[in-house]
């Protein structure tokens, strides 16, 4: 478990959005009354994360090959992951919102792992050797952090 509280939020985060994720899934499938509610909380909070991943990526970024291969994949991702969500709450078939929830719950568990197990043990490494606190305030995290 990391010590560095960027780190730590990131990964706080994907357990809020995947939850939220699959609360927003529920509801679209039985149409329920808050569905715009929950997509529209989730679509901002996958948003801000992304952005804040961003702001932390394009600042470090990695000199390893494969990892900026990752890196690259990563944001890509960022980008798919908004527009499937979008996808999701236009589909009106309920056949075919199942494929697409489930072509993004396995999209959001592959970015998260990539993101937790190979980018952030790089991030948290050139972190703990950085002012952590003038980072959190470039992030714009001081609001989420206690
Ligand atoms: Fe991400
Ligand atoms: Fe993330």
């Amino acid at each position: 478990m990391t010590e560095n509280k960027i780190i730590a939020h990131f990964i706080e985060d994907h357990k809020y959005y995947q939850n939220l994720f699959e609360n927003y899934a529920k509801a679209k499938l039985r149409s329920a009354p808050n569905t715009t509610d929950v997509y529209n909380d989730l679509r901002n909070s996958i948003k801000r994360h992304s952005n804040q991943e961003e702001v932390l990526y394009s600042k470090f970024e990695p000199k390893d090959d494969e990892l900026l291969k990752i890196l690259d994949e990563v944001r890509q991702e960022h980008r798919k992951i908004t527009n499937l969500l979008d996808d999701t709450f236009e589909e009106e078939d309920e056949t075919e919102l199942k494929v697409i929830l489930e072509k993004l719950r396995k999209l959001l568990t592959k970015h998260i792992n990539s993101e937790e197990k190979k980018l952030y043990p790089y991030f948290d490494d050139v972190l703990s050797k950085k002012c952590s606190d003038e980072i959190i305030d470039d992030i714009d995290m001081y609001d989420q952090i206690d």
